[in-house]
């Protein structure tokens, strides 16, 4: 089964005009389920006229006994975001997938590192929760955030920023970027870009420094950014990145796959169950939801990886991954929203999150 469970909404607050943090009240039973790495994500599910949507939000807070909080955007017509921005109260209940997503940092209390986080927009949401959680359990280690936004109107978590800078004024470096405000430093002005982070290089930032790094916004400002920390030297396993869902994104058929017709096995819940494609099928996930399948999934746009799982045997292909890394992929996992078989005797397994 995918494990939603309903979950009380404890509270919300207002962050900026546009979003909110949607905090719920975890009972004691499903505690150790809802257990996060700092930077996974929840999905939220709710039927709005008519049609079932889902939608993953990050956990923007370090865990907390009790509770889970999550941070949502109102994006141009975003139904579920704009939903659940005006209408989600304090008291309702709303179905919470258990976290899930392969990006983040668990905090070691013996390690001691130095961090970098590069967010723009609704980016910074996991890496709050990274930092906290960080600056929390390795009392020696050190945080940068370089944070982009287009105002201080529009920037979330002001306050929680503030607070953090508060509590460890010397292990947590804030350097805020204004695109659309007009500041005394130049410097600060403007997008996070290449040739923005090499300036921030040369007179505010070493970025020889950092032992890992952890980027998430806009796909423009994600690529420029791993770009340019590659060409500094950071090594690419270094570098984590998580990719801003695609609402109403779909599959996209895998290249020269025509699956029609084939069968797959599915493995869940120690059970196996025989699907068919068919012509219309973009993916096994697809076609398993279209039989019936109760699989868990959240984007299918290749990002979150909620609807991973691991081929047992046959061979897939894949239309994108935004969200394996590598040695998940050559561990067997793929995603199932965007997966067809290319062979005729595939078995793929969703009880299998050894590596999430
Ligand atoms: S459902 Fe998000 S990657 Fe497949």
């Amino acid at each position: 089964m995918t494990t939603f469970h309903s979950l009380t909404v404890a509270k919300v607050e207002p962050e900026t005009r546009d979003a909110v943090t949607i905090t719920f009240t975890v009972p004691q039973a499903l505690q150790s389920a809802y257990a996060f790495r700092p930077g996974q994500h929840l999905t939220l599910k709710a039927r709005l006229a008519g049609e079932e949507l889902r939608r993953c939000y990050s956990i923007c807070r370090r865990a907390v006994p009790g509770e889970i909080s999550v941070a949502v955007k109102a994006i141009d017509g975003g139904r579920f975001s704009g939903y659940a921005r005006a209408q989600i109260k304090a008291g309702m209940t709303i179905d919470v997938m258990v976290p899930q997503g392969n990006f983040g940092y668990q905090p070691q209390p013996e390690r001691t590192g130095s961090y970098l986080a590069i967010a723009a927009g609704s980016g910074i949401t996991p890496m709050l929760a990274i930092m906290e959680s960080t600056l929390q359990t390795e009392p020696h280690s050190q945080f940068t955030l370089i944070y982009g936004n287009r105002s201080s109107q529009t920037m979330m978590f002001r306050q929680a920023l503030a607070d953090l800078k508060d509590r460890w004024p010397a292990r947590l470096q804030l350097v805020c970027l204004f695109s659309q405000e007009s500041l005394d430093s130049e410097l600060l002005h403007g997008r996070i870009d290449g040739e923005k982070l090499r300036a921030l290089g040369k007179t505010l930032i070493a970025f020889d420094q950092f032992d890992e790094a952890f980027i998430c916004g806009p796909a423009a400002m994600m690529d420029d950014a791993e770009t340019t920390l590659l060409s500094l030297g950071m090594p690419g396993k270094a570098i984590h990145l998580e990719r801003f869902n695609t609402p109403g994104g779909s599959a996209r058929r895998a290249a020269n796959v025509h699956a029609q017709g084939q069968t797959v096995v599915i493995r869940q819940d120690g059970r196996d169950r025989h699907i068919t494609l068919s012509a219309d099928d973009e993916s096994i996930l697809d076609a398993a939801l279209r039989q019936g399948a109760d699989l868990p999934y959240a984007c299918k746009g290749g990002v979150c990886a909620t609807c991973k799982c691991k081929v047992l045997r046959g061979e897939v292909s894949m239309a994108t991954n935004y969200s394996l890394e590598p040695d998940e992929l050559a561990a067997g996992y793929v995603l199932s929203c965007q997966a067809l078989p290319v062979t005729p005797d595939v078995i793929v397994d969703f009880d299998a999150k050894g590596m999430a």
